[in-house]
């Protein structure tokens, strides 16, 4: 399994540009399924997360070309909608083909995604939503079952603000007959880029941005070409990774108006902040001040960026108090940054880092995507070498990560 090396200790310099952003492109790669006609989609990353998804739309009969950044999906008629547990197992994301199948196809078998390492996850919202719509819906053997005659509009209000399950309700609602409503919508920035694209394929959704979405139904979707969003994750942890070791970086094809709470802690903790239409520039001081972070649905900070944070913290001044709200169990990186030898002290959902005077490199595990990229921020720091195993978890979500550090100056190699 591949791993990671780092040296820390370099000041990070220059310009790389911002990937397609993966928690968009997935949803929006999904809404081939709502129409025979082709859908073009620019701007992809090349990521295990993107492979996988493609592999159970091809499973599904979807005619797929990629050629560079650009996929073209054309789902002319869908020979299977199922979802099996070999590939729903590997990537949670593979839950947003349910809503689309039931929309287009009036059934769909799709495996519950089951637990995963930061947290318990359940799709009720999920569920929940589609029954609303009219869909028939039961759990059997781990499977869910979903039958509809076709899906009526209705008006949804989700316990909870739940992304995917946003995601997914929209993209079954723009099928349904009549108007549906879901207020407690998620407004993540990748939410937003789906419905617009969805809107190019000719849906009819007002209040894109808002907690609320009103779509009027259509009777059939066309397709479309669509450019993806710039991944604001990517670029608030490579912001991190310059701000860590005191560098300065520029950012190129961002999305700087997508990430602003994570700009607003970035300038909290000293660093000097300038953003363009789509590029940042960030020029970090000689030493961190430790930040607050507190983790809630956009616009609030989000919690994909709060083990980075973490890191930051483990070198700044003074200390900083970490609030995970989002999911019950998402420190497990703090375990890992403490072999490193940061100081924190975990209590249920609360972190508190008291920064120290250096990290030293060591072996560390990582645990998810968000947990590895938080590992990586601490050892561009950490003195000497820091091996980083299980760098699967990476790959499902950063763009050829060794080559965009090393051309940042970072010593970073891959061993295979
Ligand atoms: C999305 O996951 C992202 N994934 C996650 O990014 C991100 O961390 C998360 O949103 C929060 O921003 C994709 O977009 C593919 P949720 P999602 O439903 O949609 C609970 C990454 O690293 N909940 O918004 O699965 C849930 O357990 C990934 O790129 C229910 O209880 O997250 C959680 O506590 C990790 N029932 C909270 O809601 C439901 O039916 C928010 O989860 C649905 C969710």
């Amino acid at each position: 399994m591949d791993k990671l090396a780092i040296v820390g200790g370099v000041r990070l310099a220059g310009e790389i540009p911002v990937s397609g952003a993966k928690n968009a492109a997935l949803p929006i790669l999904c809404a081939a399924l709502l129409t025979e006609e082709p859908l073009e989609v620019e701007n992809v990353p090349h990521l295990r997360d993107v492979d996988t998804l493609l592999a159970l739309l091809a499973r599904m009969g979807v005619a797929i070309e990629r050629e560079g950044p650009t996929v073209r999906l054309q789902a002319k008629r869908i020979v299977s909608p199922e979802a099996p547990y070999e590939l729903v197992k590997t990537m949670r994301a593979s839950i947003l083909v349910l809503g689309p199948l039931v929309a287009r196809c009036h059934e769909a078998v799709v495996s519950l995604p089951g637990g995963c390492a930061i947290g318990a996850r359940p799709v009720d919202q999920h569920i929940k939503g589609l029954q609303a719509l009219g869909a028939t819906v039961r759990v059997e053997h781990g499977y869910i079952h979903a039958t509809t005659p076709g899906l009526r509009g209705a008006r949804l209000v989700p316990d909870l603000v739940t992304v995917t399950g946003t995601e997914n309700l929209l993209m079954a609602a723009c099928l349904a007959e009549g108007t549906t409503v879901i207020e407690n919508a998620a407004r993540e920035p990748e939410v937003s880029d789906l419905a617009r694209c969805l809107v190019a394929m000719g849906a009819d959704i007002d209040g894109i941005g808002t907690d609320t979405l009103r779509v009027r139904g259509v009777s059939r979707l066309h397709g479309a070409r669509y450019r993806v969003m710039p991944d604001r994750i990517e670029t608030g942890t490579y912001l991190c990774a310059a701000a860590i070791t005191g560098g300065g970086i520029r950012l190129t094809r961002a999305d700087p108006g997508s990430l602003e709470a994570v700009l607003a802690k970035l300038a909290e903790a000293g660093c000097r902040i300038e953003t363009g239409p789509d590029w940042v520039v960030l020029q970090a001081p000689a030493r961190l001040r430790a930040v607050d972070v507190r983790t809630a649905p956009y616009p609030g900070f989000p919690t994909d960026m709060q083990a980075q944070f973490m890191a930051l913290d483990t070198v700044a001044e003074g200390s900083g108090v970490i609030r995970e709200t989002i999911f019950e169990n998402r420190f497990m990186h703090a375990v890992e940054l403490q072999r490193l030898g940061a100081d924190i002290r975990i209590d249920g959902n609360t972190a508190v880092v008291t920064g120290v005077a250096r990290l030293d490199g060591a072996a560390v595990m990582a645990t998810d995507l968000r947990a590895s990229a938080g590992l990586v921020v601490a050892a561009l720091k950490a003195e000497g070498e820091t091996i980083i195993e299980r760098i699967y978890h990476l790959d499902r979500g950063y763009e050829r990560i060794e080559e965009k550090l090393g051309a940042l100056g970072a010593q970073v190699r891959r061993i295979r």
